[in-house]
């Protein structure tokens, strides 16, 4: 749903006051923590959508690798997962059952099993996880603590929206689909592990509602703004160029409109193609982490060490808002 849309249909539900409740609906997380005791807090999220891509197998495996990101973006382990599926009555049960080892393969490698699920027939294929996780709740990554002068460092290229919609319609071929699939399978657990003995003061990952809304969410839970230079964010493979063919899905023009309605400012050399990557909407896109300056090139090279590209795209700051700056000042 649409961000805003979403926003304004929770505020209208009644106010969760059990205080075992450690994370809630109130800030746009990426999921909801439950304390059991002291020292140990359930991480619990679900998420399922529409095929992405033609191959059953590899859409099984995004939908759940994009599932696992929530529990990494809050600081937790997942422990076990439930499927959430709908599918048509006429599809062939081996492709149905191709989604569903994609999903299994890919809980797998996470170090968990899928136990349970559910299924519906629906003319739309549908396929997600409902994940849980557990985690210190002293040691829980909130979206919405992120302290000025942090560096976000972004761990995935931006641009799966506009390159599986290109995809859709037959304006690229599967090999311009290679680096981005091989992204989107990719578990955000090395990008999480990678955090260790770091200073991190906010988290989240970037999907449906793009950089910009997910920054947003992450500025506006902690009452401050943030900078980011353009030029240094990673972007996939022809997705610019796509960009300025106006290849996008609704999804990423509707996050541009939000976002400049909620007050974003691009300096000019940021050029509308830009725009739209900045806020494509992602699936199993990459963690976006607030980090102590001090610590930035730090977890660079964790994360490197564990096959992961952070990029340092820019700075959160006292001056509420987000401001596009064309290139690095730094
Ligand atoms: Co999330
Ligand atoms: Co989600």
């Amino acid at each position: 749903m649409d961000a805003g849309v979403l926003a304004q249909v929770l505020r209208g539900l009644p106010p969760i006051d059990d205080p075992n409740v450690l994370v809630g609906t109130s800030t746009a997380d990426d999921a909801g923590v439950y304390k059991l005791r002291d020292d140990l807090a359930l991480v619990l999220t679900v998420d399922f959508f529409t095929p992405i891509v033609d191959d059953p197998y590899t859409f099984g495996a995004i939908a759940a690798a994009n599932s696992l990101s929530d529990v990494y973006a809050m600081g937790g382990r997942p422990i076990a997962a439930l499927a959430v599926a709908a599918f048509p009555e006429e599809m062939d049960p081996q492709t149905i059952g191709a989604v569903l080892r994609g999903g299994a393969d890919k809980a797998r490698e996470a170090g968990i099993n899928i136990i349970g699920g559910h299924t519906i027939k629906d003319d739309e294929p549908k396929y997600g996880l409902s994940v849980t996780g557990v985690v210190d709740p002293n040691a829980v990554l909130r979206n919405s603590t992120a302290q000025p002068g942090d560096v976000l460092l972004l761990t995935k290229p931006l641009g799966t929206g506009i390159l599986t919609t290109a995809r859709r319609s037959d304006r690229i071929g599967d090999d311009a689909m290679i680096d981005a699939i091989a992204s989107m399978t990719t578990l955000n657990r090395g990008a999480a592990e990678a955090l260790e003995g770091c200073t991190v003061h906010a988290a989240t990952d970037v999907t449906g509602f793009g950089l910009l809304g997910h920054l947003r969410e992450m500025v506006s839970g902690a009452g401050a703004g943030a900078e980011i230079h353009a030029a240094q964010v990673p972007i996939f493979n022809r997705a610019l160029e796509l960009a300025r063919d106006g290849v996008a899905p609704g999804g990423t023009k509707t996050n541009l409109r939000n976002a400049l309605a909620d007050g974003a400012r691009f300096d000019d050399g940021v050029d509308e193609a830009m725009r739209l990557l900045l806020a494509d909407a992602q699936t199993s896109g990459g963690l976006l982490v607030a980090i102590a300056a001090a610590d930035a090139d730090r977890y660079i090279t964790q994360a490197a060490a564990r096959g992961v590209r952070a990029a340092a795209i820019g700075t959160i700051t006292n001056e509420p808002g987000i401001r596009i700056r064309e290139s690095s000042t730094r």
